[in-house]
């Protein structure tokens, strides 16, 4: 028998910490709370980065239950950020550092006689030097509590503590070597059974003996000879489960089988070279840090699989949350996992807690079809033979199959790794840039002079050889650009944010166009909070192709009209529609990110032409954004509305409007999903846009919503605020109990109002 039940409901938190704490069962000041759960909610920007950075106290009572007598049981954490010492009845039995990956302690078996357990947890949310990824500077915030679920895990004493599945396609056999590791009461034959599920459908199993000795066991073999398997690729990304039985204790695992090769000539995913396109992931969100559950940690993938047009994600720069790898495993979106840290390496304490960071995520992730690399070194970092020796070591050692790769930024670094993965920040737009500037000077370099004609050929992307100084090709592909190098708020000016799109469009184009470098994934999906030394000033790094809520600027469609048309049609003109937001003013050119075959533009009634992709500045790109340069025909003093058509096929596939005298006439309010989960706190965004009469926002809008929230549920964060480009959005939160929510979204000034509602169930 095994019993995994969340224990995500009645803590109780406290933001400090005393000795005393450990003691005391007593929870007079401290705040009820559930988890996931964050040490402080902030504001949007323009706060102290030492708000959250403190040491505080989380409490929970857990009462015995008679099924539970005679077995093993276990608190598992997901993370806590960022080292935690862990308290059973006052007695301390776990202490864990490093904020991202889980955490597992047993209970004594004197909680059958206790029969109260009071947990107590001692949360350290400061930036520890001694810990990745810490001891320099970093930008981004780890924020701090106990932000991922908890759950209690309830095993027979004789149990198995570990399964590692190894699925492995072949045409002579498929099958799932494993390894595993079992734990047992005794010296004693047993059996452990192994089967393997397409759904509800038994695909094979098969009973292994076992010669167990009393402790800890290794035992390996394989379920062979597997018919009729789907292999898992970005399309039909097909799952299956293995369920391992030993006596009366099961577990679980969702697998996927298919092949992935790293060669100099790209990736392979199932005999087929796959372009990786991607955007880097943080794992923020606005006011709560880290501390949003399953349903948000879904949607982004979902937001980068099917409205960004992505088949990458690099989770940087830390192992994400487990319901976030669970959706890409379901949709079919690649995963770079990488362990904690930026830039800096530490003594030798240090790195033994990254070299286990290494343990920790393989072991966790490894049974993820998605995940395609790891990330064993510290982002950024300088070369370190004998660190990475050791990463790469422990990385082959657990998953011996698949490739380990480490996102450096220097050239020639020393490759123990599969994959050469580099960060290529060189493209700015034809000027001569820099690269690990330390004064103002060097970064007053970036804009020195434009590029000789020689230098163009590093115009977007570096060849792979001149960055790794070998001889040879490897298997190469780029973790970052643009970011820092062209920072765009969602409310820039609209030059900006074209060239921002376009950069996106360049670097692509670039890496699409070179044989030797298997894609590109770009920083990054959203704007994320930061450090006072990065960003804007306001505690935000802007360089999100999405503002900070995950709503796009126009990058966000240069990557989304990558995508087959049959998958979805895209087409946006990157305008606001107006003369005199240039320099010099005027709209041309004007530039239309779509997979269309051909876009007509009207202005006014008048066709002034068809206009087709710009193949010839993109030559590699799946689809070239339309560049409409010369916009032939009357404009005089009169400003007329504007039409673009797109067409696939000599089909009229999309349109879009824009008007010459915007004014607020809707207010669009879309929900990601409406019917929540009660039980553990559910939540869901809500997007709100004040869209002109032909439903584009107005970028520069300054009204004000007001929310009201009835019910089940509550706000995330101000119940009413400014829009941010014309558009904002917020989450909601559920409180647990079925019922539900009704929220009233109001503008202050023009007088627009919706209504939404949620049910829990
Ligand atoms: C990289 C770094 C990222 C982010 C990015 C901004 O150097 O790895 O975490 O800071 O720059 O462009």
């Amino acid at each position: 028998m095994r019993m995994n039940i969340s224990i995500n409901n009645d803590w109780y938190f406290k933001p400090s910490f005393t000795p005393e704490d450990v003691r005391s069962s007593s929870v007079a000041g401290f705040e009820a709370i559930s988890l996931p759960h964050t040490n402080k909610v902030l504001p949007l920007n323009y706060f102290d980065e030492k708000d959250f950075q403190f040491v505080s106290c989380y409490k929970k009572t857990l009462v015995f239950d008679e099924n539970w007598r005679g077995k093993d049981i276990f608190i598992n954490f997901g993370a806590i950020m960022t080292q935690a010492k862990i308290y059973y009845n006052g007695l301390h039995i776990k202490t864990h550092q490093g904020g991202y990956t889980p955490i597992q302690a047993k209970l004594p078996d004197s909680f059958a006689q206790d029969k109260n357990a009071i947990i107590t947890v001692e949360v350290d949310s400061r930036e520890l030097d001694k810990i990745p990824p810490f001891g320099g500077q970093i930008d981004y915030l780890t924020y701090g509590g106990i932000y991922r679920e908890v759950e209690l895990e309830i095993t027979d004493k004789t149990h198995i503590a570990a399964f590692f599945p190894f699925p492995k396609v072949s045409d002579a056999n498929t099958k799932i070597d494993f390894t595993s590791r079992i734990q047992s009461e005794e010296s004693t034959k047993s059996s452990l059974k192994v089967a393997l599920f397409d759904g509800q459908n038994l695909i094979a199993e098969q009973e292994y003996a076992l010669s167990l000795e009393k402790g800890e066991n290794a035992f390996s073999a394989s379920l062979e000879n597997l018919q009729g398997i789907t292999q898992w690729d970005l399309h039909q990304p097909q799952l299956y489960t293995v369920v391992v039985s030993l006596n009366e204790d099961k577990i679980e695992k969702r697998i996927g089988f298919r092949t992935m090769e790293f060669k100099p000539e790209g990736f392979f995913l199932n005999g087929k070279r796959v372009q990786i396109r991607g955007l880097n992931r943080h794992q923020s969100f606005p006011y709560v840090g880290y501390a949003m559950p399953k349903r948000a940690q879904q949607k982004d993938a979902d937001i980068m699989k099917y409205e960004l047009g992505l088949n990458t994600v690099r989770s940087s720069h830390y192992p994400p949350s487990k319901y976030f790898l669970d959706r890409c495993d379901e949709i079919g979106l690649l995963v770079f996992d990488e362990i904690p840290g930026w830039q800096h390496i530490g003594g030798k304490a240090w790195q033994d807690v990254a070299t286990e960071n290494v343990r920790e995520m393989i072991e966790r992730d490894l049974h993820h079809p998605s995940i395609f690399i790891w990330g064993v070194r510290i982002n950024e970092s300088a070369d370190n033979h004998d660190f990475y020796t050791r990463t790469n070591a422990v990385a082959k050692e657990l998953d011996p199959d698949r490739s380990t790769g480490g996102v450096r930024c220097i050239n020639d670094s020393e490759l123990l790794e599969d994959v050469y993965t580099i960060n290529d920040f060189v493209h700015n737009n034809g000027y001569i840039t820099w690269r690990g500037a330390q004064t103002q000077q060097d970064v007053s370099k970036a804009y020195e002079r434009p590029m000789t004609n020689e230098e163009l050929d590093t115009y977007a992307l570096r060849e792979q050889q001149q960055v790794t100084g070998l001889d040879h090709k490897v298997p190469y592909f780029i973790t970052e650009y643009n970011g820092h190098m062209y920072p765009t708020k969602s409310f820039d000016q609209e030059e900006r944010m074209i060239e921002h799109a376009l950069r996106h469009a360049r670097v692509q184009n670039a890496a699409y166009g070179d044989a030797y470098i298997a894609g590109a994934i770009g920083w990054c999906f959203f704007d994320y909070n930061t450090h006072k030394d990065f960003g804007s000033g306001d505690h935000i790094c802007h360089h999100g192709v999405s503002d900070i809520f995950r709503i796009p600027k126009w990058a966000a469609y240069i990557y989304a009209s990558q995508q087959d048309p049959q998958e979805k049609v895209v087409l946006q003109g990157l305008t606001y529609w107006t003369r005199g937001e240039r320099s010099i003013g005027g709209i041309a050119p004007l530039t239309v990110a779509t997979n269309c075959d051909s876009v007509d533009f009207y202005y006014g009634s008048e066709k002034l032409g068809s206009f087709s992709p710009a193949t010839e500045e993109f030559p590699h790109l799946p689809h070239p954004p339309v560049i409409l340069r010369e916009i032939e025909g009357e404009w005089g003093m009169h400003w007329d509305a504007g039409e673009i058509v797109g067409f696939i096929d000599g089909k009229e596939v999309a349109r879009q409007k824009f008007s010459a005298n915007p004014t607020p006439v809707n207010l669009e309010v879309t929900v990601d999903d409406t019917e929540l989960s009660a039980g553990d706190w559910d939540s869901s965004r809500v997007v709100i846009r004040l869209l002109d009469e032909h439903n584009n926002p107005l970028p520069f809008v300054d009204e004000i919503i007001e929310l009201e929230c009835e019910g089940v549920g509550e706000i995330i964060g101000p119940d009413s605020f400014s829009l941010i480009a014309g558009v904002r959005a917020f989450w909601v939160k559920t409180q647990g109990t079925a019922g539900n929510i009704d929220i009233k979204i109001s503008t202050r000034y023009h007088q627009l109002q919706q209504s939404i509602s949620f049910h829990v169930t």
